[in-house]
């Protein structure tokens, strides 16, 4: 059966709570990116203070090709968390994604930690964000129209998740439709869709479905960051060495394999899925990423050093991108996707 408006807030605050450790992190699994290494450019002549990072993204400006990913709303704390995401991203000149709308299809109870996004971001691209396996269900396509005002979005996002509604109690993995639906949602709405993981990965195959039906981007969300099947495995009271927690395909394969799509249809393509550091940006970017992308490290962040935190963390990231530029003799970012990654194993 499923959950009720309480069911759905109280499940968002002990996601925001089992996020806040490190408990949730895939097991074995990586994101990839250790396995490539950037090529030394000994010869470099790049201009390192003219480097510059700004890049357009859903018709607005912004200063770092990056986005702090959908996390939260629908539930008490997520209002404090949101309102201070937003200020961050405001500040950076970043774009930002709402948590999951579902809540406030529900009831009006939570409203404002969804709104609060966009009174204190209002220079920046947002995000509006709703489940899939919401989106099979709706018979008319108002309350999406309904969501994208609510926090004036410039792009709709729709999360595929169908690991984590598998593991979840009472949890709804079930789609059919899905690529009907989303064909008549893109005609609908004013705003484009962006489709996305939740850490399980995108693969070129679904991605080109995606494609087909019309939406605008995809972010491949990829496995080697958090589990959303262990965060729901955790909610279970079960164990990690359950056999689905590391299920997934790695964010380095699934940006390598859906950029090849670029040559065929235009879209945009982030990079998410356990972005750690400036290089796993850099990398994201080498292997056709238009933007990179982080969810729980950005939270706890937060939590640790509020929003000065996590600017200083988002600024030092790409101070890392920049020198990795310099070291790679890449001027710009289309430079440092031009063959500038070595395999590991060919370095022996
Ligand atoms: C607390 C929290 C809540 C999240 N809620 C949503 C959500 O409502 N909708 C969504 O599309 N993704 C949600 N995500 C998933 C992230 O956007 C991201 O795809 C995933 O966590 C992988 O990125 P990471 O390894 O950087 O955390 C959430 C992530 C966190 C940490």
């Amino acid at each position: 059966m499923p959950e009720n408006a309480d069911q759905t807030s109280l499940r968002k605050k002990e996601h925001i709570e089992l996020c806040l450790t490190d408990d949730v992190a895939f097991r074995e699994k990586k994101n990839g990116f250790d396995n490539y290494d950037f090529e030394n450019y000994a010869i470099t002549e790049v201009d390192l203070s003219k480097i510059n990072f700004e890049t357009s993204f859903l018709n607005k400006k912004i200063k770092y090709p990056f986005l702090i990913s959908c996390m939260t709303g629908g539930t008490p704390s997520s209002e404090n968390i949101n309102a201070r995401l937003a200020v961050a991203a405001n500040n950076l000149n970043i774009a930002l994604g709402v948590g999951s709308q579902r809540q406030a299809l529900e009831n009006d109870e939570y409203h404002n930690t969804y709104r609060i996004i966009r009174k204190n971001a209002p220079d920046v691209p947002i995000l509006g964000n709703l489940g899939a396996s919401q989106v099979v269900q709706l018979q008319s396509f108002e309350p999406v129209k309904y969501l994208v005002n609510q926090v004036e979005a410039d792009a709709m996002v729709i999360h595929v998740n169908p690991a984590q509604e598998l593991m979840q109690n009472k949890g709804e993995p079930d789609f059919r439709g899905l690529l009907k639906k989303l064909r008549k949602l893109v005609k609908y709405l004013d705003v484009p869709i962006i489709v996305k993981e939740v850490g399980a990965g995108i693969s070129r195959k679904a991605a080109e479905r995606l494609l087909e039906t019309g939406v605008k981007g995809i972010d491949v969300a990829g496995a080697g960051g958090t589990s959303w099947s262990g965060v729901e495995i955790l909610r279970n009271n079960g164990n990690s060495n359950h056999l689905f927690w590391d299920w997934g395909l790695p964010t380095s394969y699934c940006l390598r394999e859906v950029a090849k799509l670029k040559k065929k249809y235009k879209f945009m393509l982030i990079g998410s899925g356990g972005i750690r550091h400036g290089f796993d940006i850099a990398k994201s970017l080498a292997l056709g990423g238009d933007l990179a992308a982080s969810a729980r490290v950005i939270l706890q962040t937060l939590e640790k050093s509020g929003v000065d935190g996590v600017s200083k963390l988002i600024e030092d990231w790409f101070e890392t991108v920049k020198q990795i530029m310099f070291l790679t003799g890449s001027q710009t970012i289309s430079q440092l996707r031009n063959n500038k990654l070595v395999k590991k194993e060919n370095l022996y």
